[in-house]
C-alpha cells in the first residue's frame, strides 16, 4: 500500500508537471481537449478537503491540545493565543480561494449549526436532508447564483468534533455522535467541464489557500507573548513534544494522502 502511494503520487506529480508549462507542441492540444466534468473535479477537490481537514484535525488540534496547544474560534483576536478551529481553518481556505483568480466557493454548512450564518437555506437544505440519509453526494445547477453546485457529507470523523459541538455553548444540537452528518461542504464553479489545465488550478487554489491559512497560524505562534512556542520543523505534535510541522511538511503529508484518490477520480 505504501508502494502503491508513493507510485500514485509520482504520477500525480507528473501530472501536475505536464499540465504546467506545457510547451506549444502538438501534445498541448491534447491536454486542453481531456476535459473533465465539473462533478468529477468539485468531488477531487472535495476529497483533498476532507483529508486536509481531518489531518488538521486529528494530527494538529486533537494531538496539539495533548501537549498543550490550545485552539479558539477567537483564535485572530489580539489577546488570544491559540491556532484556528477546525471549521476555521476551513473558512480560512475558503477565503483565500475567494481572493485567488479561482473562481471556486466553498461552504460549510449544518441543519443544527453552531453559528446561525451556518444554517441551510432552501435547495441547499432540501438536499441536505438526502444526503443525511444516504451520504451520497449531491449536484444540481443553482439558477439564481449561476453555478454549478455540489454538496458532499461533512462526517464526524474525530472524537473531537462531537465533544466540541455538544459542549459549545451555542450549539443547537447536544447529542451528536462520532459518525454522524454533522454538515456538507457545498462547493460551486460556473462552467460544467474543465481542462486538465482549469483543473490543476483549481486543486491549486486550494492547496495554496491550506498553506495561506497554516502560514497564518504559524505567525499567530510568532506573537505570542505569554504561552510557551512549540517548535516548527519536520516533527508533528503526536512525536510527544510542543512541536508543529512547517507548511511544507504538512503539505507534503496532504499530497501523500490525497494522491491515490485524487488519481482515481481523476482517471474514471
Ligand atoms: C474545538 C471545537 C470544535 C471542533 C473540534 C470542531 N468544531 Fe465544528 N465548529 C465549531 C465552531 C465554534 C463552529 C462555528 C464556526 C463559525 O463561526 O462558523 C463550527 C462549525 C462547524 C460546522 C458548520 C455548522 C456550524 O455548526 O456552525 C460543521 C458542519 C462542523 N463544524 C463540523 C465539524 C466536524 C465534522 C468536526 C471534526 C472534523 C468539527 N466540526 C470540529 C467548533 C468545533
Amino acid at each position: 500500500m505504501k508502494f502503491l502511494k508513493n507510485l500514485t503520487t509520482t504520477l500525480f506529480i507528473l501530472l501536475l508537471a505536464a499540465c504546467g508549462g506545457v510547451p506549444e507542441k502538438k501534445e498541448s492540444t491534447s491536454t486542453e481537449e481531456m476535459k473533465f466534468s465539473v462533478a468529477q473535479v468539485l468531488e477531487v477537490v472535495s476529497k483533498e478537503n476532507d483529508i486536509t481537514r481531518t489531518l488538521y484535525t486529528k494530527a494538529i488540534v486533537g494531538a496539539g491540545k495533548k501537549q498543550g496547544l490550545k485552539f479558539d474560534e477567537d483564535w485572530q483576536k489580539e489577546d488570544v493565543e491559540a491556532g484556528p478551529l477546525p471549521a476555521l481553518f476551513l473558512r480560512g481556505i475558503a477565503n483565500d480561494i475567494r481572493k485567488s483568480e479561482t473562481p471556486l466557493g466553498l461552504y460549510l454548512g449544518s441543519d443544527f449549526p453552531i453559528n446561525k450564518a451556518n444554517k441551510f437555506e432552501g435547495k441547499q437544505a432540501e438536499l441536505f436532508t438526502k444526503i443525511k440519509s444516504d451520504r451520497k453526494p449531491q449536484h444540481f445547477y443553482d439558477e439564481n447564483q449561476k453555478v454549478y453546485t455540489a454538496m458532499f457529507a461533512d462526517v464526524a470523523g474525530a472524537a473531537a468534533c462531537v465533544s466540541c459541538h455538544n459542549k459549545h455553548e451555542q450549539t443547537t444540537k447536544t447529542d451528536w455522535k462520532l459518525g454522524d452528518v454533522m454538515g456538507a461542504t457545498t462547493w460551486q464553479y460556473p462552467a460544467d467541464s474543465l481542462s486538465y489545465a482549469t483543473t490543476m488550478e483549481i486543486l491549486k487554489a486550494y492547496r495554496n489557500g491550506t498553506k495561506a491559512v497554516y502560514e497564518d497560524y504559524l505567525k499567530e505562534i510568532a506573537a505570542f507573548k505569554t504561552s510557551e512556542k512549540p517548535e516548527i520543523g519536520d516533527k508533528w505534535p503526536s512525536a510527544g513534544g510542543l512541536y508543529l510541522p512547517t507548511p511544507e511538511v504538512f503539505l507534503d503529508s496532504v499530497t501523500e494522502l490525497a494522491s491515490y484518490e485524487t488519481m482515481t477520480v481523476l482517471l474514471k
